[in-house]
């Protein structure tokens, strides 16, 4: 098996073996694609500010969630569809997270099988269970009820999923992913519509397990979030795969950890490729990324294997870049370390990945 060195090789070894059809569902959003490149430019735009002459021998760059002491303040997103990538994902990705210790969120929208208890069976990680909310409680019921059951850490709700995004690549092309041909319980879309914040107050009053709302994407929902007592704000734009036109979750960041004033942990997910990309996340008020496609490409290239790569390279990463900012521990980054730049090659995963862009012009 080759040994990956750096994330590129892994990127170029995903598009190596994915049909085209399956690459473009990965890589590509909603209509213009605009929101997937603006999380890119977003964290293109932010350049690093590194102290120097201070002791940087013993770096550290673990992080809390959910109370649990994790190796990397990242997190494996909700991702469905994942054995079109992989033939047994699910599986791979929950049990790549337990090998790295990291957190997982298993995906409502997986093909079955496995189920939510197969995955809390097989592994002993803390993880969110996800559903993409339908606004029937008693659908919520019956899966809270489960997942609480199995010993899930949390759960989350998806919230921008409500209606199907129009992802063109995939409409042109006729691609049908396995989420959308085995959703679990299909219910009728205008069910899906009808979710509203008595829905997440009903649930706080209902159960005490950690709740994560996941596609904040304004400081005036954070507010009703933390208001409704929320724990975990996971800022996310779907990786731009929902809604087209709208802003960089890294833009969104710094209004949403203001208005949450530390009344709630923060999450962010959308264009996180490297590194340095989660320093600016951290150094902007996150307590942890989550990563969709990164970690999609490393299941493509090499299953479990791939993905606990992804995240050597990560950590490797993340140490190297703290080490030469004059950055010992996570809770030392703020804003002071960033500063607002133009971004020097136009957005995309090529933006992060030069050799991928190579390849595509070749
Ligand atoms: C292949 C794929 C499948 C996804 N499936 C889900 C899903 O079932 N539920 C969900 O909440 N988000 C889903 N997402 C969105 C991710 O959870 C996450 O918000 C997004 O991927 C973050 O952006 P990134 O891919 O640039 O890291 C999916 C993303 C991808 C790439």
């Amino acid at each position: 098996m080759k040994e990956f060195l750096t994330l590129q090789e892994i990127a170029l070894e995903a598009r190596r073996k994915l049909n085209p059809n399956v690459w473009d569902y990965l890589e590509g959003g909603a209509e213009s694609e605009t929101s997937v490149k603006r999380n890119r430019f977003g964290l293109d735009s932010i350049a690093l500010k590194p102290r120097v002459l201070r002791n940087v021998v013993e770096i550290d760059c673990s992080a809390n969630l959910f109370k649990h002491e994790t190796r990397l303040p990242v997190a494996i997103a909700p991702c469905g569809s994942v054995d079109d990538l992989n033939s047994g994902g699910t599986l791979a990705i929950a049990r790549a997270a337990e090998e790295f210790n990291i957190v997982s969120f298993f995906s409502a929208s997986s093909p079955t099988p496995p189920d939510l208890e197969e995955i809390a069976t097989a592994t002993g990680h803390p993880k969110v269970y996800q559903l993409s909310v339908r606004g029937d409680p008693a659908v919520i019921d019956e899966r809270v009820k489960r997942a609480i059951d199995a010993g899930y850490t949390g759960i989350g709700l998806t919230l921008d999923a409500i209606i199907k995004g129009r992802r063109e690549r995939d409409m042109v092309s006729r691609h049908v992913p396995s989420s959308s041909s085995n959703r679990v319980a299909p219910l009728p879309a205008a069910t899906e519509t009808t979710l509203t914040w008595d829905h997440i107050k009903r649930f706080k009053d209902s159960y005490d397990i950690p709740l994560v709302l996941k596609a904040i994407a304004t400081a005036e929902d954070a507010v009703l979030a933390v208001e409704h007592g929320v724990d975990v704000i996971y800022v996310s734009n779907h990786g731009g795969r929902q809604l087209d036109y709208s802003r960089a979750t890294i833009d969104i960041l710094p209004d949403v950890a203001e208005a949450v004033g530390g009344k709630a942990e923060i999450m962010i997910d959308g264009g996180f490729l490297r590194g340095t990309d989660i320093i600016k996340a951290i150094a902007l008020g996150a307590g942890c990324v989550a990563v969709g496609r990164l970690m999609c490409l490393g299941l493509a290239a090499d299953g479990q294997a791939g993905i606990v790569r992804v995240m050597e390279l990560l950590e490797s990463e993340i140490k190297t870049a703290m080490g030469l900012m004059g950055v010992t521990h996570l809770g030392q980054l703020d804003r002071s370390y960033l500063d607002e730049v133009r971004p020097v090659s136009p957005p995309g995963m090529a933006s992060a990945y030069p050799l991928l862009g190579a390849i595509a012009t070749e």
